[in-house]
């Protein structure tokens, strides 16, 4: 089992675990055009964090980090349908928080959360309480009525993964 975080780079093994992930995206959020979701997965502005076993996708969470706000927009988020409830949503989750604040300098997260994955994101840190400054993310992220947007703070120092 192995947590990859990478974007459209033209590396083949990229492109398949990205196609497999755009798929179980497309599967598991039903509401999303699909067009919508190869658009983001395949942009190069935006990175995926994967759960990969045995070479194949479990899961992952595509995100746009804006390095000038710090702060970074989670697009979409899903395990496999006979994958979810394992523990596997949070473990990503902290991938992406490590890598967020490790690599690409990010601070906080934002999210438009389904309804039903809102105790999802509850369980990882998220509230409903928007607490970073408007000027850092306003005009940055698209409003979106199918969802509530949803902050998390990243921890400066906590290791969250080992
Ligand atoms: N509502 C409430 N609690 C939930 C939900 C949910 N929908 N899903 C998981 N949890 C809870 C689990 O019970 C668990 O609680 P515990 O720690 O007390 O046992 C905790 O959250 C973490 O569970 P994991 O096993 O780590 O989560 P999982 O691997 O199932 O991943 C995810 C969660 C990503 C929401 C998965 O269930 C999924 O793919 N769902 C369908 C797609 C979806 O709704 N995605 C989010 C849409 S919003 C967006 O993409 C921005």
């Amino acid at each position: 089992l192995k947590f990859e975080c990478l974007s459209n780079d033209g590396v083949d093994d990229h492109m398949v675990w990205l196609i497999g992930l755009k798929n179980i995206f497309a599967r598991q959020l039903p509401n999303m055009p699909k067009e919508y979701i190869v658009r983001l997965v395949m942009d190069r502005n935006h990175k995926s964090v994967m759960v990969i076993r045995r070479n194949l996708v479990v899961g992952g969470i595509t995100y746009r980090p804006y390095a000038s706000q710090k702060f970074g927009e989670i697009a979409f988020c899903a395990i496999k349908a006979d994958e979810q409830v394992k523990g596997y949503g949070t473990r990503l989750m902290n991938h992406l928080k490590q890598h967020a604040r490790d690599v690409d300098g990010l601070t906080h997260f934002l999210t438009y959360a389904d309804n039903n994955a809102v105790g999802y994101f509850i369980k990882q840190g998220f509230t409903k309480e928007i607490y970073l400054d408007k000027d850092r993310w306003h005009g940055y992220i698209k409003d979106y009525d199918g969802g509530i947007l949803m902050e998390c703070k990243i921890d400066p120092k906590l290791p969250y993964t080992d």
